[in-house]
């Protein structure tokens, strides 16, 4: 137990170290300004619906910690913040809760700071269903999030390196659980087959998780005593990337939520306008409110909502809905990825403002 719980917080101090050195290439999607928006800030909608929930706020703070009494002020602290605006909130992966029951109270914290609230829990997605089923209980979850992890599991010494029967698993838990399932990658994206894959095993939510902000190769590496982890520091799908794929070969009754990097309300405009119902937020919050406290954590949410709104009123749009009609022009890296895949990027630029 003392080892699940060091390395909890070696996630946390490590998470800091390196945050956002890569890019989740949103600097590639463009708007198109419009200098005759007829629009009022007052009249901006940015509410949502993800899978059965409508939403205030097209933010989510992401699934981050839990297990050891040294994080549990974190779980409070993002709680407060997350009831503040009404945003949903994951706990960090519950496997410690379950195994060890004396750290179940770091999770509970959540649901006791904010009952009212939409929680999440979080599980790998090869928990058996007795797993899962205790993680929800444990919090009275309203969702729960299998995670995706390959990556941070073949870098971390003590990982996992046996990674199969987990589609089989996923459709089982999919058909078996009452509760939505969101499928959630870690930092490393999702293509388009695998998305479609999920889909079509019947999940009806999917968060990206794409690279570019939070990087678990990078923080396993620093934890362990050989180095493989520098041979793949670039892995990942950038998160605007996997989004576009994701978006463009699920089928529409899957939401897709984007994350993995985000950083302001202008990215978050981007991916909104791309096609996801909400945001994820994971790696910024957390180190702002590790480096400035929970009133600048508080201050940083106000601000994207705020960014998002702003870039709306640029647009001259006052919904989500219409956000998604704008134009967009897609260039670099992001546009030689998009066809080399055979992605038709030409339809966002003709897009028509409403
Ligand atoms: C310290 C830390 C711990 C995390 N622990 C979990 C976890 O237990 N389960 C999970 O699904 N994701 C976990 N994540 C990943 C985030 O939920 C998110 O998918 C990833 O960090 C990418 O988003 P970001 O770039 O906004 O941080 C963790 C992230 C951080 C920073």
């Amino acid at each position: 137990m003392e080892k699940i719980k060091r390395r909890k917080i070696e996630h946390i101090i490590h998470s800091l170290k390196h945050i956002n050195e890569k890019t989740s290439v949103f600097e590639d999607v463009h708007f198109v300004h419009n200098c005759l928006p007829e629009c009022d800030l007052n009249l901006i909608d940015i509410s949502t619906k993800l899978g059965p929930w409508k939403l205030k706020h097209p933010f989510i703070i992401n699934s981050i910690t839990g297990g050891s009494d040294k994080v549990k002020h974190i779980n409070q602290s993002l709680a407060t913040a997350a009831r503040e605006f009404n945003l949903p909130i994951a706990v960090g992966s519950q496997k410690a809760g379950i195994e060890h029951p004396e750290v179940v109270h770091t999770y509970k914290i959540v649901r006791e700071i904010y009952p009212e609230g939409i929680i999440f829990g979080n599980i790998g997605a090869d928990a058996s269903i007795d797993m899962v089923e205790k993680a929800i209980s444990m919090i009275n979850a309203d969702g729960i999030q299998l995670h995706l992890n390959v990556p941070q599991e073949i870098i971390m010494p003590e990982g996992d390196k046996n990674f199969t029967g987990i589609v089989n698993n996923i459709e089982y838990l999919t058909s078996s659980i009452k509760i939505p399932i969101i499928v959630k990658e870690t930092g490393f994206g999702i293509s388009g087959e695998k998305a479609k894959t999920l889909s079509d095993i019947g999940v009806k939510i999917i968060d990206v998780g794409g690279s570019g902000g939070t990087n678990f190769i990078a923080i396993e590496n620093e934890r362990s005593d050989n180095d493989f982890g520098e041979t793949f520091l670039e892995w990942g799908i950038p998160t605007a990337i996997s989004l576009i794929e994701t978006l463009n070969t699920v089928k529409k009754t899957s939401d897709v939520i984007a994350s993995g990097g985000i950083k302001n309300g202008l990215e978050a405009a981007k991916a909104l306008a791309l096609g996801a119902k909400a945001v994820g937020l994971a790696g910024m919050p957390l180190s702002i409110l590790l480096q400035k406290g929970l009133s600048e954590l508080i201050n940083y949410i106000h601000r994207i909502i705020t960014e998002l709104k702003f870039t709306m009123l640029m647009l001259g749009v006052k919904t989500l809905q219409d956000l998604r009609r704008c134009p967009l022009v897609i260039t670099g890296f992001t546009l030689q990825w998009l066809n080399q895949r055979g992605y038709n990027t030409g339809n966002y630029a003709k897009r028509e403002y409403r």
